[in-house]
């Protein structure tokens, strides 16, 4: 394959924009995100499900200036750590349209959630239901609950983000009723308020079919908790999963494609099921909202050819700005935004420059043959997980994060500088 880069992985705002003075003007490695097409995914989202139906998953990417457009297109939050919950409050997100998310929140996570008033809590276990209960029996309102079940169905991807099965550490089961009892115990609590059910079957998600399962089994099961204790299940929430496309071969629904199948598995599963209550259908999507909306930037250090084995093309970031391809195998691609549209015939090795074999960025990248140091080279759809899964390793500061809108750069996380990486050593 020595085809150009396919112009669908870059978003729009970014292709049209001067990346080598980007570059130049904030340094490199660089995550660049387009905000209109991160308004635009938001919107789309939205469109599909309807006001108040759609929380951004902030652990895709989470900042100040994410949490403030996330809030301004009127989108609600899910956060899933005391400092998730933190960075919202910081950018003044509306504590109401807070989804508090975690398997193991602590005495101190939920106490701050109860005081900040956030809309929901996602229960996660009988130990969490216990602080809860204790917390809440000081609180003003009784906490809004959504009750996370594993409805027991494989979403067919990689193993480390394939959260809906039996065996996941998350929520509770189905099997033997447990769920059902979670439910109940919520429903009957003096001082907690069921708003509903959650459901989160895994990450980069390709099968419909996956969700239209999910769906059945959460469906099920309201209408169970419904019928047993008379309690009107007000929402339902499927989590997100949605896969993006991070190469040109790569197939993945579209927003609304992922839409239609999940409102008609929900449309058809209510009614198979007499759901009385018509629950609001809620999603939860991370990666399909940040991620293709944004590109990293490196410079180009070393071409080594190595004679018998192939190329590699050393760049000034790595696995401190994306493990993904080191922790899931993730497969991205590379091109120069100097000439976008040259062929790629050199197959090449993108590496970082981590003291580790492993740290590869691109495993089979295609590059103009010409490629050399000096060359700014671009790897399309990192705004999601990249920033948020970075690290210090090897003492590498972390980049900056600039939002690009009407071919304007402003930086909304500044690069780390070298006295960031002493801040926290004591003498
Ligand atoms: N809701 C819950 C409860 C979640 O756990 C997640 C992701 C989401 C929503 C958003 O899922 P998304 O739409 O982004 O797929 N670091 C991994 C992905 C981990 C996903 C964790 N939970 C990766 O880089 O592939």
């Amino acid at each position: 394959m020595s085809s150009p880069i396919d112009p669908s992985l870059v978003p729009p705002g970014l292709a049209a924009c001067d990346l080598e003075a980007l570059a130049e003007a904030h340094g490199t490695p660089l995550f660049v995100y387009d905000e209109d097409e991160l308004r635009r995914r938001c919107r789309a989202y939205l469109h599909e499900f309807g006001d108040g139906n759609v929380a951004y998953a902030g652990k895709a990417f989470l900042c100040t200036a994410v949490a403030r457009v996330v809030a301004e297109e009127g989108l609600h939050l899910d956060v899933a750590t005391g400092g998730e919950l933190h960075v919202a409050l910081a950018a003044e997100f509306p504590p109401e349209r807070l989804v508090f998310h975690g398997n193991n929140k602590s005495a101190d996570e939920l106490t701050r959630a109860l005081d900040a008033g956030v809309g929901r809590v996602v229960a996660d276990s009988f130990d969490e239901l216990d602080r809860l209960e204790r917390l809440a029996a000081h609180a003003k309102t009784p906490p809004r609950v959504l009750v996370r079940i594993t409805p027991g169905v494989e979403a067919h991807t990689h193993e480390f983000v394939e959260t809906g099965t039996v065996e996941s550490k998350f929520g509770f089961t189905v099997a033997d009723d447990v769920a059902f009892t979670a439910v109940r115990r919520v429903a009957e609590s003096p001082v907690l308020d069921l708003a509903g059910l959650h459901c989160h079957i895994g990450s980069q998600v390709f099968a419909l079919g996956a969700y239209a399962r999910a769906v059945a089994v959460v469906v099920a099961l309201a209408a169970d908790v419904e019928e047993a204790t008379g309690h009107a299940i007000d929402e339902i929430n499927v989590g997100g999963g949605l896969g993006v496309r991070y190469r040109a071969d790569d197939t993945a629904p579209t927003i609304e494609e992922y839409a239609e199948a999940v409102r008609a598995a929900f449309a058809r599963e209510s009614a198979a099921a007499g759901l009385r209550s018509q629950p609001r259908l809620m999603v939860e999507p991370g990666r399909s909202i940040v991620g293709p909306a944004a590109i990293t930037l490196y410079r180009v250090g070393t071409v080594k050819v190595i004679s018998g084995v192939g190329t590699y093309v050393a760049v000034d970031g790595g696995m401190s700005d994306n493990p993904r391809p080191v922790v899931y195998g993730a497969r991205y691609e590379a091109y120069l935004p100097a000439r976008p549209a040259a062929p790629r015939p050199l197959e090449a090795t993108v590496v970082g420059k981590h003291c580790e074999q492993g740290d590869v960025l691109v495993s089979s990248a295609h590059l103009p043959d010409d490629v050399a140091p000096g060359d700014l080279l671009a790897i399309p759809v990192t705004g999601a997980y990249g920033y948020s899964m970075a690290s210090n390793y090897n003492k590498v500061p972390r980049p900056a994060v600039v939002f690009v809108h009407d071919g304007q750069a402003r930086v909304v996380v500044r690069r780390e500088t070298l006295d960031d990486l002493l801040r926290l050593d004591l003498a």
